[in-house]
């Protein structure tokens, strides 16, 4: 009996017909890091436990349900990530990268989390991410606003997104409150539901993000942290918002935004659309002042955001009008072949045409098949021109966008090409 192997639950494979509108989507993203001069780094999947328990904090729902823990054979208990922040700012001071300069980071890859699946809710998922080390003002916690506000314009999206804002302060000033919320809550106890009672002693913040209903009206009453922000905090939020005004970007100042790990200090945001369900939340990030003392003895200011790029491109697609040419994989040459040589000669002239014009993508078909399925195949793929060689040897040419067609010797073919594709030689 034979058992069909398939991917674990919440991990997928993204097939071919789908890479190029990820290459495409990557190509954005590269161009945007770019623009702003990020440097990209690549960091490793796997990374002590430790490293996320005291990063991202015990109390989380990533740290407490989520992790993909393992002991290596050497005993070490290791986990493939949940996210990039902390493995980034542990390389940053691993290789003491912010010795009397700031760093300005991006990273993309796989993070892991073992959540119940659902639409845009992957085990496996992507991000692209973006830190900035060393930078204590207001100004960079704009600028990645910025960068977000430009993707989102260039992708057409900016009216199906929208921005959040919310400042956590410090930790001290995270505590006043808490104090507060406590009491609040405990003067709501018979409200809360089961999994609030829970959060009472590990996470009370996380409370404020219940999407229960029956909570919702003594949430909206309950202490608000921007209430106790000091003086220097309140500056800060004030001066990111007066930033981010004068560029025009529009926002809500949500005070019920805490984000699910436990690093942030300051300013947060989410870019939350409404198309894509309960998993709206596309991009998450902010200010992590205090992350670096948990491993180190100085201080180190950060800011970041991540996209998840699978809801991103789950956005994209779900919006999309009209279909973009540059989402698919199609040969500008596709050879057919009716002569019974092995294709030889096919090979030969595919290799004459990639040595002379190296911009074109060309492609053999192999496979054997009659030369009117080999037709069907090109034309179904979207090639722009079909070759085909025929069974006394010569060439017949197609150009599928003008139809027109020709007989035509080989040097002919590729003058003939380098004529037709003089916008991509330059
Ligand atoms: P996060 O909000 O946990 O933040 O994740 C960022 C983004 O990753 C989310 O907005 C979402 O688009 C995507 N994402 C998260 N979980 C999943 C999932 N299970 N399936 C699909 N997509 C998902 C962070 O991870 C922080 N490290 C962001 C950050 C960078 N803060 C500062 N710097």
């Amino acid at each position: 009996m034979s058992t069909k192997t398939k991917a674990i639950r919440g991990m997928r494979d993204v097939l071919p017909d789908e890479t190029p509108i990820w290459q495409w989507l990557e190509n954005k993203l590269r161009r945007l890091t770019f623009r702003y001069g990020y440097n990209e780094m690549r960091l490793p999947l796997l990374e002590p436990v430790s490293l996320f328990e005291r990063s991202i904090g015990e109390a989380t729902d990533i740290i407490a349900k989520e992790m993909y823990n393992f002991t290596d054979k050497s005993g070490e208990h290791v986990t493939l990530r949940p996210e990039g922040t902390s493995g980034c700012m542990r390389a940053v001071l691993e290789n003491n990268l912010c010795y009397n300069k700031t760093q300005r980071i991006w990273y993309q890859g796989p993070m892991f989390r073992y959540e119940r699946p659902q639409k845009g809710r992957l085990r496996q998922f992507t991000q692209f991410g973006v830190e900035a080390f060393a930078m204590k003002g207001p100004d960079i916690d704009a600028e990645l606003i910025f960068m977000v506000r430009d993707l989102f314009q260039e992708l057409g999206l900016t009216q199906y997104v929208r921005l959040e804002l919310n400042s956590l302060g410090t930790l001290e000033e995270r505590q006043q409150h808490r104090e507060q919320l406590l009491l609040w809550f405990e003067a709501h106890r018979d409200i809360l539901d089961e999994e609030s009672i829970k959060r009472l002693e590990t996470n009370p913040l996380r409370i404020l993000d219940s999407k229960n209903p029956a909570m919702q009206s003594m949430l909206e009453q309950a202490p608000k942290l921007l209430d106790y922000l000091n003086e220097e905090s309140r500056n800060h939020f004030n001066t990111v918002c007066q930033i981010i005004d004068c560029a025009g970007i529009p926002y809500t100042i949500n005070p019920r935004l805490v984000r699910g790990l436990d690093y942030y200090t300051r300013t947060v945001f989410e870019w939350i659309t409404d198309e894509l369900g309960a998993q709206g939340t596309v991009c998450g990030g902010g200010r992590y002042d205090g992350l670096a003392e948990l491993f180190n003895p100085k201080a180190l200011p950060a800011c970041g955001f991540a996209i998840g790029i699978e809801r991103l491109l789950l956005l994209i697609q779900t919006l999309q009008q009209n279909d973009n040419p540059l989402w698919h994989f199609s040969a500008n040459v596709v050879i057919t072949n009716e002569m019974n040589d092995d294709g030889l000669y096919a090979q030969t002239i595919a290799e004459k045409i990639r040595s002379n014009i190296n911009a074109l993508s060309v492609v053999v078909d192999c496979s054997g098949s009659k030369l009117k399925r080999q037709h069907h195949t090109a034309r179904q793929n979207q090639c722009q021109i079909i070759v085909t060689i025929n069974k006394d040897h010569t060439l017949r040419m197609w150009d599928l966008s003008g139809a027109q067609q020709l007989t035509i010797g080989e040097k002919e073919l590729i003058n003939w090409l380098q004529k037709y594709y003089q916008k991509f030689l330059g």
